[in-house]
């Protein structure tokens, strides 16, 4: 029997949102060590290309472990809303049949807070011949688009907006011609957007990246039947593919999200005494850079039953706690680990002696100035950081077996990272730290502080 799919994008309050994060915050406080075995949510970024790459293809698509955040919960009603099917199973379950080509819808876009949603709908939409209205809360209302915005107006889309490139805004798709585009920023979504507009542009589509980023969404179009060309060169990589390709529905099995595992895998390493597994866990390449960096600086990380699982590459991560030392992380890295810095800054705090991060101007576009927010909180934190303009120097408290001070309120700016990051601090500093607006957490990790509790972690509402 098939259960009815929530009711209407935007109205699914989940349990941070209820419960203990209907509070105006949550406070972490220090507690015994962490253990257990947990699963992490199921990858954002595959979760988003599911549903959308199964509202473009014809048939029927079933998806199991489906993260069922707010983010994606936003997608999974723009592709209603974009004429597809779209039911859900059961817990992650979810099924979705597609007509092989987008409708105008009848309303207005919301996207919500994800970022990825809308830069990649925004993609698929602009190859048909339809107009559509895209719009997102006040965090993806003050994010640039103009990078998708751009390459999109060189196919022949065209659009209109209050401001030049931000939402909300109206698109036009239709006609489109396809573009040789070297990407000016390592962006997934960006890349993403193009391909998917270039599915159903007339001639081929190619793409240089210089820097590699993700890859799931060349990985699934092939997983759904479309040819598509990488090779690798001297500046860099081109993706190509040919338009007037058709998809054809194929089932997806999402894997745990290593963004999400991060927080209770360096919990643990931060945490005395501690030992956490995470199981199912996404091990693809270019999303592997935190757990290379914390590997350097010490950390006793163990990967074990590595796995494939529908074409990526997977395993159970296991964190004990360890001793970390400060890094310099090398620049080239970042697009592996561009959702990992928070957390990263805060495994930092823990180490001995300065971690040097850069590069990263990137992070100051992200669901918040993710650079600032981190300098304030950890400095609010008694942590010694230094805020560059495309950088963070963080200072390690562990020399002389000092902690983090904590007895602090990390203000986050309704983005889920900085909140999930200053929550993991707190149970391991001295006294326990506060982060606000901790319902934006369920757009990535519902039921973080359930599976932190489980762990033996002690996040209470304010
Ligand atoms: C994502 C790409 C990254 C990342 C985001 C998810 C994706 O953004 O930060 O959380 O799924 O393609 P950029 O493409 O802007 O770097």
């Amino acid at each position: 029997m098939t259960e009815t799919a929530p009711a209407r994008v935007g109205d699914t309050l989940t349990e941070e949102k209820r419960a203990p994060d209907g509070a105006a915050g949550l406070t972490a406080r220090p507690a015994g060590p962490l253990r257990g075995v947990a699963t992490a949510p199921g990858d954002k970024s595959i979760s988003h290309r599911a549903l959308i790459l199964g509202a473009l293809a014809r048939g029927v698509t079933d998806i199991e472990g489906l993260l069922e955040g707010d983010d994606v919960r936003r997608t999974a009603g723009a592709m209603r809303a974009f004429g597809a099917r779209v039911e859900r199973l059961g817990e992650g379950r979810w099924r979705i049949e597609g007509a092989g080509e987008f409708v105008e819808p009848d309303d207005i876009i919301d996207c919500g807070n994800a970022g990825t949603g809308a830069r990649l709908i925004m993609g698929a939409a602009a190859a048909f011949p339809l107009t559509a209205t895209f719009t997102g809360d006040a965090s993806l209302r003050g994010r640039p688009m103009g990078r998708v915005l751009r390459p999109l107006g060189l196919m022949g889309a065209a659009w209109m907006g209050r401001q030049l490139d931000r939402l909300p805004l109206s698109l036009r798709g239709g006609g489109l011609r396809g573009i040789d585009y070297r990407l000016p920023v390592p962006s997934a979504q960006v890349k993403s957007a193009i391909l998917l507009a270039g599915l159903g542009a007339e001639g081929e589509t190619r793409i240089v990246e210089p820097v590699l980023t993700r890859d799931h969404t060349e990985r699934m179009l092939r997983a759904f039947g479309a040819e598509v060309l990488v090779e690798d060169g001297d500046d860099g990589r081109a993706i190509s593919l040919r338009g007037g390709q058709s998809l054809t529905a194929a089932p997806v099995r999402v894997p745990g999200d290593p963004s999400s595992a991060a927080f209770p895998l360096v919990a643990a390493l931060i945490t005395p005494g501690s030992a956490v597994t995470v199981t199912n866990v996404l091990l693809n390449p270019l999303r592997f850079g935190l757990f290379e960096t914390l590997k350097e600086m010490g950390a006793d990380l163990t990967i074990a039953n590595i796995r494939d699982a529908g074409g990526e590459s997977i395993g159970d991560i296991t964190a004990r706690h360890s001793p970390l030392r400060g890094v310099v992380v090398p620049e080239g890295r970042a697009a592996s680990m561009i959702d990992e810095y928070p957390i990263l800054a805060v495994a930092a705090a823990h180490a001995e002696g300065p971690t040097v991060m850069r590069g990263l101007g990137e992070l100051r576009v992200k669901e918040s100035d993710r650079i600032a927010l981190m300098a304030a909180g950890l400095a609010a934190c008694g942590v010694q950081v230094e805020e560059e303009s495309e950088g963070l120097v963080v200072v390690g408290t562990a020399r002389g077996n000092h902690e983090v001070a904590g007895g602090a309120t990390a203000s986050t700016h309704g983005d889920h990272r900085i909140a999930m990051s200053f929550l993991v601090l707190g149970l391991a500093a001295r006294a326990p730290i506060s982060v606000d607006e901790p319902g934006m957490i369920a757009t990535s990790f519902p039921g973080f502080t359930r599976l932190m509790a489980s762990l033996g972690a002690r996040i209470d509402p304010l």
